[in-house]
This record gives structure tokens, sequence and C-alpha cells, in this order.
């Protein structure tokens, strides 16, 4: 465990596996969802990373701005108090580490819990004040096309197989109303991550869902899964396409491709000081 060298506690790898694992038992519940905040965990990490911009060095996990109006109030983050009031318990438990490791480790956890890939992580992150809100805009509008996709993902340092690699976090979870207004899960297992989102994508066939709610799809065959138009747009691009078919074949690549791009959606903007990454164990290592 730790050490404290003149009343400074300096964690050890230790010390975040037992954030971890504490995190994983949050995780499993039977009256939130589909039996697991996972989903939510993820999207919170995503959305505290995503607000990076490249050119203006602003944004990312670093600050875990998210925490202060208006941020927490912008459209595209609406249900992730959820998230955030579920981790606070474990920021109590562990005083010493900073909201924007936690969120970041959580994010990792639930990706490793629910049967994803090992995404090497390190600490660093320091927590910042409301003046390093980043505007609203920062996060996709999931009601555009390729080129809103391109646009925002680009701006984070993002290449074509890097966003459709991402992308597959949406085999996770589902769409909620009174949060996106959206509604519904992409794939039959959300709180199992599986190459099943590109292999829906491809081979389900996808037509407008016919309701008073935003635009967006519903497959034929059982009307029960959804895609948004950012999802569609991935199968329509032709360059986008091509990524979808590879990661449709082949999960293992799925899962090498995905912990490089999330690990790095984790890091972006944030001044490290040291390089060595932790793999944590999974519960069910
Ligand atoms: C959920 C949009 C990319 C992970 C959602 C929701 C929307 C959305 C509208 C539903 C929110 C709700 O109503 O609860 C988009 C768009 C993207 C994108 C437009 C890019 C074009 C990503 C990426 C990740 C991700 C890159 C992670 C790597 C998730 C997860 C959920 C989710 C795990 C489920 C949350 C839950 O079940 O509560 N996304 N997303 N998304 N997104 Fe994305």
């Amino acid at each position: 465990s730790g050490l404290k060298t003149g009343g400074v506690f300096t964690p050890t790898k230790d010390d975040f596996q037992k954030v971890y694992n504490d995190v994983a038992e949050l995780l499993e519940n039977n009256e939130y969802d589909d039996g697991s905040y996972g989903p939510v965990v993820v999207r919170l990490g995503w959305h505290a990373s995503g607000t990076y911009d490249k050119d203006t060095k602003t944004g990312g996990s670093n600050g875990a701005t998210m925490r202060f109006a208006p941020e927490s109030d912008h459209g595209a983050n609406a249900g992730l108090k959820t998230a955030r009031d579920l981790l606070e318990g474990i920021k109590q438990k562990h005083h010493w580490i900073t909201y924007s490791d936690l969120w970041t480790l959580a994010a990792v956890a639930a990706i490793q819990e629910m049967g994803g890939p090992k995404i090497p992580w390190r600490p660093g992150r320091k927590d910042g004040d409301v003046s390093a809100c980043t505007p609203d805009g920062r996060l996709p509008d999931a009601s555009k096309d390729q080129k809103h996709i391109r646009a925002i993902f680009y701006r984070m340092g993002f290449n074509d197989q890097e966003i459709v690699a991402l992308s597959g976090a949406h085999a996770l979870g589902r769409c909620h109303t009174d949060r996106s207004g959206f509604d519904g899960p992409w794939t039959f297992s959300p709180t199992m991550l599986t190459n099943d989102y590109y292999k829906l994508l491809l081979e389900e066939k996808w037509s407008w869902k016919k309701w008073n709610g935003p635009k967006q799809f519903e497959d034929v065959s059982t009307k029960s899964l959804m895609m948004l138009p950012t999802d569609m747009a991935l199968i329509k691009d032709k360059e986008f396409r091509k990524h979808v078919e590879r990661y449709a074949k082949d999960n293992d690549l799925f899962f090498k491709d995905f912990a490089d791009a999330f690990g790095r959606l984790l890091e972006l903007g944030v001044p490290f000081e040291k390089e060595e990454k932790f793999i944590f164990k999974s519960t069910s290592d």
C-alpha cells in the first residue's frame, strides 16, 4: 500500500487496484437498466475525455470539469450524474484519488468487467476548477452525418479507423428517452462488450422508427434494437465501412484496436509525469 512521506500519501499500483475492485463491486445492480452501471460509467469516462481539442490543448479528462455547471448541464451529458453519484462513494473512501483519475479508472474497470479487453491505464490527472469547463458542442451530435463525426473526432486527433473502433462501445448500454431522447439498446447483450455492434450494423435490415421521438433506426426483424443516424453513417461512408467490416469479422482485432484507442482517449491532453502504465486484474482473472 501507499507510502506516507512527510504526510503526503503516494499511492502504488496496489492502491489503484483496490479502487478498481471497489468500482467492480458497484457495477452489477439488477434494479438498474440491463443489470449494470457499467455502460453509463463508460459513457462518463468518454464524455469527460472527448471534449479535447488538440489545437488549443483544452478539454480532456484532466480537470474533471463535468462536476461543474455549465458542463454538467450540457445536453450531451444528460444522465451522467447517475455515474458521477455512483463513484462519489469511492471518492469518499479513497480520498487521495482525483476525480479525473477515478472517472477514467472506473471506465477501464467497466470495460474489463463487461468482458472487454485490458486497457492499460496510468494515474496523474489533476482536478481543475470551473474556469476549465469546455464550451458546449465539443461532443458528437447523434442526429448528424459522417462530416460531423469526422470534424469532432479529428479535433481530438483520431483517424477513421480509430473512430470506428471507439464506436464499438455502442455494443454496450442503451439510449434513454429522458436523457438523449433516443430509445433502446444497440445489441441483445448490452452488458457484454463484443463486436456485435458491427455485425448487427451489417447483417440486420434497418429502417426509420415510426414514432414521435428523434429520428433513429430500428431493426426490421425484431424492432427491439436501435441505431442512431451517426451509427448508420459508419456503413454509409466507404472509408468507415471498411473498418466496420474488419471488426465484424474479427473480435480480437476489435479488442486490440479498441483498447489502443480507448486508452488514448482517456489520456488526451493530460500532462503525465510518469510513463509506467498499470494493467488491472479483472474480477474474473
Ligand atoms: C450512449 C451518442 C460515441 C459510449 C449514447 C447515447 C447517445 C450516444 C445519444 C444515448 C445516451 C442516453 O440516452 O442515455 C454517441 C455519438 C457518438 C458516440 C453521436 C459518436 C458519433 C461513443 C463512444 C463511446 C460511447 C466513442 C465510448 C468509447 C457510449 C455508451 C453508451 C452511449 C457506453 C450507453 C450509456 C448507457 O447505457 O447509459 N451515445 N455516442 N459512445 N455511448 Fe455513445
